[in-house]
């Protein structure tokens, strides 16, 4: 059964806009004195009306712009999501996951948008944090280093912090750089290969790399693993989901931005290897998925009906298709 459609938006891979089925085919109304053939007149006052409602469009697309580009980005929220797991052993207390994706580190702007992500999702005590990738969009050797300045507190998790990497984290050269700078504030970026959670039970972290490096390879993360147990999989593009064979509990992803600019009655676009799974929860794929919307932006910088989010996943034992998100909270 396929997933809900949930819309999704553009950024790093755009459609060309000269897309036959992107305008509808529009009429043409010409000004004159009407003498033409299927030609109506406009008179003074319905001039005045064309260029009243023509200003108002062009008011309200600057204001809606305005807003897309200075207040939507900052509106930081922590999205609250119970997931429901058969895998999660019945007798385990829940497990608070706190998720943070495509920080996008640009500038001072983008890294003071990070920090609060981030203090907003440390403030709700998550038990694990899980990064999944795009730290940076660019001058690695820059931002890199700031990017995980911020993110520095995700370490204090009871259970650690662990990453994988994106497409710009590699398209700028700096994948290295990301985990040398993720490694020193003591964040190991998995990379094919898993950790296990310090807990009683058998909860793995498998990182696989993000599939713009052509090296993504779960069946080499999992090889040594044992057959039960719970599998959380991070990695950066959320519909490798798709071709994923191995057994995982639930994946988490980023990369969509959820579409960033979501106008209603509008398509939004979303990147490569992000348009089957946008954003949120889904109980229909190959296995259960949550993809976040992520913080940062990257393209037209601009967030329209699509705010940023740091994401607060609490995991019991269930049926996965009884979990049950929240509005999202405390949105700064
Ligand atoms: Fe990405």
């Amino acid at each position: 059964m396929p997933p809900p459609a949930r819309g999704g938006g553009g950024n790093d891979a755009l459609p060309s806009r000269g897309h036959p089925d992107r305008f509808p085919r529009q009429r043409v109304l010409r000004f004159g004195d009407g003498s033409s053939a299927g030609v109506r007149a406009i008179g003074p006052i319905g001039r005045r009306r064309l260029i009243i409602g023509a200003g108002l469009a062009l008011g309200g697309g600057a204001g809606l712009a305005a807003y897309g580009r200075w207040i939507e980005p900052e509106r930081v929220g922590l999205t609250r999501l119970r997931i429901l797991l058969r895998d999660w052993p019945a007798d385990q207390p829940p497990l608070r996951i706190g998720l943070l994706s495509d920080l996008h580190c640009d500038g001072d702007r983008a890294v003071h948008r990070a920090r609060r992500a981030v203090e907003l999702l440390m403030a709700a005590r998550p038990d694990v944090v899980f990064l999944t990738g795009d730290y940076v969009t660019s001058h690695g050797e820059q931002w890199a280093p700031k990017c995980a300045d911020v993110l520095a507190p995700v370490r204090s998790a009871p259970l650690g912090a662990y990453a994988v990497r994106g497409n710009h984290d590699w398209w700028t050269g700096s994948a290295g750089i990301v985990e040398r700078e993720l490694g020193r504030i003591g964040v190991p970026t998995l990379s094919n290969s898993s950790a296990r959670l310090a807990m009683p039970s058998d909860v793995r972290v498998i990182g696989v790399e993000s599939l713009t490096t052509g090296k993504e390879d779960i069946t080499a993360a999992v090889a040594h693993l044992p057959p039960n147990g719970v599998r959380f999989l991070l990695v950066h593009e959320p519909d490798f989901a798709d071709r994923v064979t191995e057994r995982v509990s639930l994946q988490l992803s980023g990369h969509s931005h959820g579409g960033q600019i979501r106008v209603p009655g509008l398509p939004a676009y979303t990147p490569y290897a992000a348009r089957r799974y946008v954003m949120g929860y889904y109980d229909s794929g190959p296995h259960p998925i949550f993809v976040t919307r992520g913080v940062g932006m990257i393209g037209v910088p601009l967030r329209i009906n699509c705010p940023p989010e740091a994401a607060l996943l609490t995991v019991i034992h269930g049926d996965a298709r009884s979990s049950r998100g929240t509005e999202p909270t405390g949105r700064t």
